[in-house]
């Protein structure tokens, strides 16, 4: 089995497991391909942003840019990252639903493009900081439009019990951007709204973007402003399984253009700059999570646990929402996946299981087993759970691969101990 044209198994041997391998070409053409549906469906007014809460590293961040995407973060930390990569503050959209003071105070010191705000309370301290640093800053709303995707209940967002964003049903969302035109240091540019994740119809993009729209003309007829910029979110589904059926990206660009055009006409407003803000479709599929397996114990009439060197602190995805993925024996990949098998990390906790019940090549102690769609989520949510350290991550490209983030050793465990 290969990966952006370099052996798997040969990957294994040089920079030991677990290992995160990541495809550079298959990110490029994800961001471009996203990049290509704005041109050709929407006269290229807006751009992708990349929420880099999926996979963040400083060469991740330049790739996405290079690429001509936006950088989404969430944390001081991401931000400070995205910054230390180059993207520039303009560049950068900045999420969170409960930024402190010192956050936004490096989001303002730094000229981010778009502080995305999340409630009223976090409103009033932008304005202070912006006041205090003496300037006026760019700021969007995230709204809650009260749709419900389906998918998985912890990574649901768009509905009304949610901690994000303001209520759009109730008139919180208005409130909030009267208050915000009111406002001396802040400059309402815009509404953003998100409204779930690994969603893989199109209907609920297309009538967020309606009902986003309803918004924009309220403020206009209620208030006078016609905003120029709507976020609509990312949320694209991606395959973890062969079951797995979304609609391509173009296609999404395309049911939601049309359902602008279709608004703006109606309602007598001006085409907005469009933004989405895919995460997970972006580096998803490109990962690849390489293991040695350790013992096997088969358990008669019970189940065939295969224990492997990593587990949830390096992907706590199952152990949280019992994720599915593709596993296979990469050093087996042409044989029968005839051998059913759980496959259990090394931490102390039963619920430490990467798949169970999965259908894999019939594996020996010291095989390599490769997870696959490993690209979003697993890095970023990673922990060094009993004292494990997080594996490195190697880019592929062209036959050719190089370290993004080296794995840490047992004194980066240390460095903050008295
Ligand atoms: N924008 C906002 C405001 C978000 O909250 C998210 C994801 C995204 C964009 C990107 O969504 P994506 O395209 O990646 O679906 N840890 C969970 C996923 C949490 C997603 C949180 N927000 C998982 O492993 O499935």
């Amino acid at each position: 089995m290969s990966v952006g044209g370099v052996d798997t198994v040969a990957l294994a041997r040089q920079y030991g497991t677990p290992l995160y391998v990541m495809s550079e070409d298959e990110i490029r053409r994800v961001c471009r391909s996203y990049v290509d549906s704005f041109q050709k469906f929407y006269h290229g007014n807006g751009r992708p942003i990349y929420a880099s809460k999926a996979f963040c590293c400083k060469e991740m961040c330049r790739i996405a840019f290079s690429e001509g995407l936006d950088l989404e973060v969430v944390s001081g930390g991401e931000l400070y990252t995205a910054l230390q990569a180059g993207i520039p503050g303009g560049n950068i959209h900045f999420q969170g639903n409960n930024k402190s003071v010192a956050e936004l105070e490096l989001a303002v010191s730094n000229h981010v493009g778009d502080i995305v705000v999340d409630n009223p309370s976090e409103l009033e301290k932008l304005e202070k900081v912006a006041a205090a640093q003496g300037v006026i800053v760019p700021a969007s709303l995230r709204v809650k439009p009260g749709i419900d995707a389906h998918t998985h209940e912890f990574i649901r967002t768009g509905q009304i019990d949610s901690k994000f964003g303001l209520d759009l049903v109730s008139g919180e969302a208005f409130t909030a951007a009267k208050r915000a035109l009111e406002l001396e240091h802040v400059k309402l540019i815009g509404l953003h709204c998100h409204i779930g994740s690994q969603i893989m119809e199109k209907e609920p993009f297309v009538h967020a973007a309606e009902v986003m729209l309803g918004l924009l003309h309220q403020i206009k007829q209620e208030l006078g402003v016609e905003l120029e910029h709507l976020n609509l979110g990312g949320g694209f589904g991606i395959h973890y399984t062969e079951q797995d059926d979304f609609i391509p990206y173009m296609e999404y660009m395309e049911a939601v253009s049309e359902k602008i055009h279709a608004c703006c006409a109606k309602l007598g407003l001006q085409l907005p700059r469009i933004y989405i803000e895919p995460g997970r479709s972006v580096v998803g599929e490109a990962g690849v999570t390489l293991y040695t397996v350790g013992s096997i114990r088969e358990i008669p009439q019970v189940r065939n646990y295969v224990a492997i060197d990593g587990g949830m602190f390096e992907n706590p995805r199952y152990a949280l929402y019992q994720s599915d993925y593709t596993c296979l024996v990469a050093n087996k990949a042409s044989l029968p996946a005839d051998y059913t098998a759980t496959i259990a990390g090394k931490c102390c906790e039963s619920g430490d299981l990467i798949q169970e019940h999965t259908l894999i090549q019939r594996p020996e102690e010291g095989d390599i087993l490769a997870v696959l769609s490993t690209g979003a989520y697993n890095y970023s949510m990673a922990s060094n759970y009993n004292r494990n350290l997080r594996p490195p991550c190697v880019m592929v490209r062209n036959g050719e691969s190089r370290v993004v983030i080296r794995g840490e050793t047992y004194q980066d465990l240390l460095k903050n101990d008295e």
